[in-house]
């Protein structure tokens, strides 16, 4: 169902749980699946996981609720909002719609391997289980010059043609067909791996701390990756936000939101990692985890073709209800300061995203020697741009926007309400936005450039 502000003609959310799943549905996505369980693999599993919960709790919760606050408090896409509120902050909000903007580049051209995955595992081409030609048949794949593009342009048209039936129609109603289903398969994925004989020790791997591996670089890497798989610090939250009703439980969303997305990052885990050991394989085996690993594992499992269909399948849906996500937040922002129709305005920034995420395609192999900031190429340029720089400058921003200039009385007042609703945690997210969120994410940001 679709509703219009009367006031604003600003469209809403149909439900609460609408909202809920497709907030959800932006933040689980390529990080959770594909990232998360190969960076919990390097930095020493359980150690990593421990320090990704204390970080998602200090952190991740309390920018979650100040963007959907902002959001809704204004009603307005990032720019927007923070225009609204104090015209010198617009910037801010401009960071965040570029980085979504660059982001979507890049995170197309990856959701367009994952199509060319799930087709390869329905045909039955990934029926292989040496690690090293499913290894060459991924870099091969990546690196030709034209088919990742043509899968770029089919992830791009896909994201497209969901945002194009908009807020209800489009992205609401597309992430409750695909985060439940999400849902299902990753939790029979999760149950198949740890019963496979010797999955146990994957369980342990990810769930058992060991203390002594816990040091700065496994703190840095637990907290950028609360920041992107949370799709905090680029006005995401905001935008979503800003299609709420002044009714909502703002406190009760911004715990929920994470907890599902931890939930899907857990169960990638266990359905990762148990199955990696059971094959004796290597949990630190880095990107290349889902793509040249898994398909070695699920090729020797029972099954296992069934399963890796299932798992491309799973990715996809991720991918997809992530890139809307990050699409709205640019057609949003030049739908309501440029005044475009949201039909001309889709199209028209989903062919400039598709056409600066060729070079990062091209930049895997034709143009592997085209470098810009050192010896980076076009793909890892554009991801440490949006990483490095942009994501961890928006969250301090936004930490110092809400919590000092804004001011926490007024988010308070929004958040609760007016008054009407209890937040049992204010005195905690107080301290956490003006405090902990800023000097965190400084120390992690001063320590990537360096
Ligand atoms: N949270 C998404 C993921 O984990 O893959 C990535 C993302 C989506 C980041 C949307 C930021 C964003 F605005």
């Amino acid at each position: 169902m679709i509703v219009k502000d009367v006031n604003q003609e600003r469209e809403q959310w149909g439900s609460k749980v609408g909202f809920i799943l497709a907030a959800a549905g932006s933040a689980v996505g390529l990080g959770n699946l594909w990232k998360f369980p190969y960076v919990a693999g390097k930095n020493g599993g359980g150690a990593f996981v421990l320090v990704y919960f204390i970080i998602l709790f200090l952190v991740g919760f309390t920018l979650m609720l100040a963007e959907i606050a902002l959001g809704r408090h204004t009603q307005l896409n990032a720019i927007g909002a923070y225009r609204k509120l104090r015209e010198k902050w617009a910037f801010v909000g401009g960071l965040g719609v570029l980085a979504a903007f660059m982001l979507l580049s890049f995170y197309s051209v990856v959701g367009g391997w994952v199509i060319n995955y799930v087709i390869k595992s329905v045909t039955g081409g990934l029926n292989v289980s040496d690690p090293e030609v499913l290894g060459n048949m991924f870099g091969e794949f990546v690196a030709n010059r034209w088919t990742p593009i043509i899968y770029h342009a089919i992830f791009m048209l896909l994201t497209l043609l969901i945002v194009l039936g908009g807020v209800g129609g489009g992205i609401e109603k597309a992430s409750k067909i695909m985060m439940p289903a999400l849902f299902g398969f990753i939790i029979l994925l999760a149950v198949r791996a740890v019963t496979l004989p010797g999955g146990i020790e994957g369980v342990k791997y990810l769930l058992v701390p060991d203390f002594s591996k816990i040091n700065m670089e496994v703190i840095l890497s637990a907290l950028g990756q609360v920041f992107f798989s949370l799709s905090l610090g680029m006005g995401c939250m905001i935008t979503y936000g800003s299609y709420l009703g002044k009714d909502t439980n703002i406190p009760e969303s911004a715990v929920i939101i994470p907890l599902c997305d931890t939930a899907i990052a857990l169960l990638a885990g266990l359905a990762v990692l148990p199955a990696v050991f059971a094959f004796g394989f290597e949990p630190a085996a880095g990107p290349g985890l889902i793509f040249v690993t898994l398909p070695a594992v699920f090729s020797q499992m029972p099954l296992g073709n069934l399963f890796a269909i299932m798992f491309f399948i799973l990715v996809l849906f991720a991918a997809l209800t992530s890139s809307i996500s990050l699409l709205e937040v640019c057609v949003a922002y030049v739908v309501d300061e440029w005044g475009w129709n949201r039909k001309l305005t889709t199209w028209t920034l989903a062919g400039l995203i598709f056409a600066i995420g060729v070079p990062a395609s091209l930049s895997m192999g034709p143009w592997a020697d085209i470098h810009l900031l050192g010896d980076r190429g076009f793909f890892d340029t554009y991801d440490y741009i949006v990483s490095n720089w942009l994501l961890p400058l928006g969250g301090l921003l936004l930490c110092i926007f809400v919590g000092w200039i804004w001011g926490t009385d007024a988010a308070i007042k929004e958040v609760t309400n007016n008054g009407t609703l209890e937040f049992k945690l204010r005195g905690l997210w107080v301290f956490l936005i003006k405090y902990v969120g800023p000097v965190a994410i400084l120390v992690v940001f001063v320590r990537s450039l360096t």
